[in-house]
């Protein structure tokens, strides 16, 4: 479907954005929390550009970052609610409606992104996206961050060291029951608070992936990074499900067609932005930053993995199963 005829049944409307008027236009307000210069950012704004360009401006995707408009917690309801009509949460603030998203918090499940992307575009994969909808939420990709990586106000080099800290968690249970198996106290909040709760101590450790740490500067609060890459964070592209089904089904067809091609540009920028992130943190002489060694990082998932048993009932053998 041309844009041309996706046109003409609308009385010749001329082609270019002056020309369109107000009352005729698709506003899409895309609502996230992080800053611009992430993968989520980037990928946010490269949609709505490529989106402006193939309607010709009659879509227009209102990008809002870092909780200008709605903070963790509010978000989903202000998309529940039609007043945003796109927001792409990390999976683990997503637990709560759709428990099998738990799996992608499951610690050391994931070596890297190459096994994600196999795991999310196989069959049972897409099936699993498929199923993350309700009469108000439509998911309609996932876009990568990264791997995590662990901070605190000491050094975190074997599971011992954790014991007695308080880590800033996401609201998933596997976060949860992850710090508690390492002896480590967490407390949820929205991300928007993270920067000021490291500053004052109400939280002494976190864990998020370099492009969250380096563009929210949480690296210059804490005092040790641990290179540990035991957890996949992503996030679930969601729509309201009313707007979307009532869009016209070519223009509906373009959006679609240029989130699918957005999702693999951001594949790639996000591996990329991490690893230029991280260079910068270290190079910033801010944080003392350790590596895990083999042996390490072998204590660390010993450590972890009855964490993936606690959660088979939530996530399911067979879904498991198609993990690597
Ligand atoms: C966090 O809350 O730590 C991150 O998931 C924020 C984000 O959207 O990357």
């Amino acid at each position: 479907m041309t844009l041309a005829l996706l046109l003409s049944g609308c009385q010749n409307r001329a082609l270019d954005l002056e020309q369109v008027g107000e009352d005729e236009r698709i506003v899409i307000k895309f609502s996230h929390v992080v800053s611009e210069l992430t993968p989520k950012g980037l990928a946010a704004r490269r949609f709505a550009e490529l989106v402006h360009e193939r309607t010709d401006g009659l879509v227009e995707v209102q990008v809002y970052p870092n909780s200008q408009l709605y903070m963790d917690g509010e978000e989903v309801d202000a998309l529940i609610n039609n007043n945003v009509q796109m927001i792409a949460p990390a999976t683990a603030k997503m637990t709560e409606f759709f428990p099998e998203l738990l799996l992608f918090d499951l610690p050391f499940l994931f070596e890297d992104f190459e096994q994600v992307h196999r795991f999310i575009d196989s069959e049972g994969g897409q099936k699993l996206l498929d199923k993350f909808q309700t009469d108000s939420m439509l998911s309609l990709a996932m876009w990568d961050n990264g791997f995590k990586v662990m901070t605190a106000n000491r050094p975190l080099y074997t599971p011992d060291d954790f014991a007695g800290l308080r880590f800033r968690i996401m609201p998933s249970r596997v976060l949860e029951a992850q710090f508690a198996q390492l002896g480590a106290q967490t407390r949820d909040m929205p991300f928007s608070d993270v920067y000021a709760a490291l500053e004052r101590g109400t939280v002494n450790a976190a864990e998020n992936p370099p492009s969250n740490l380096y563009s929210k500067r949480f690296y210059m609060v804490q005092e040790h990074l641990t290179v540990s890459n035991h957890g996949y964070l992503g996030y679930l592209v969601l729509t309201n499900q009313t707007f979307w089904q009532g869009l016209p089904e070519d223009i509906r067809e373009i959006l679609e067609e240029t989130l699918a091609e957005v999702t693999q540009w951001e594949r790639k920028i996000a591996a990329e932005q991490n690893k230029r992130d991280l260079e910068r943190i270290i190079n910033s002489g801010e944080i003392e930053v350790h590596y895990l060694s083999e042996a390490e990082k072998a204590a660390w998932r010993e450590a972890l993995m009855p964490v993936h048993q606690m959660f088979l009932p939530d996530i399911g053998t067979e879904l498991l199963q198609g993990t690597p």
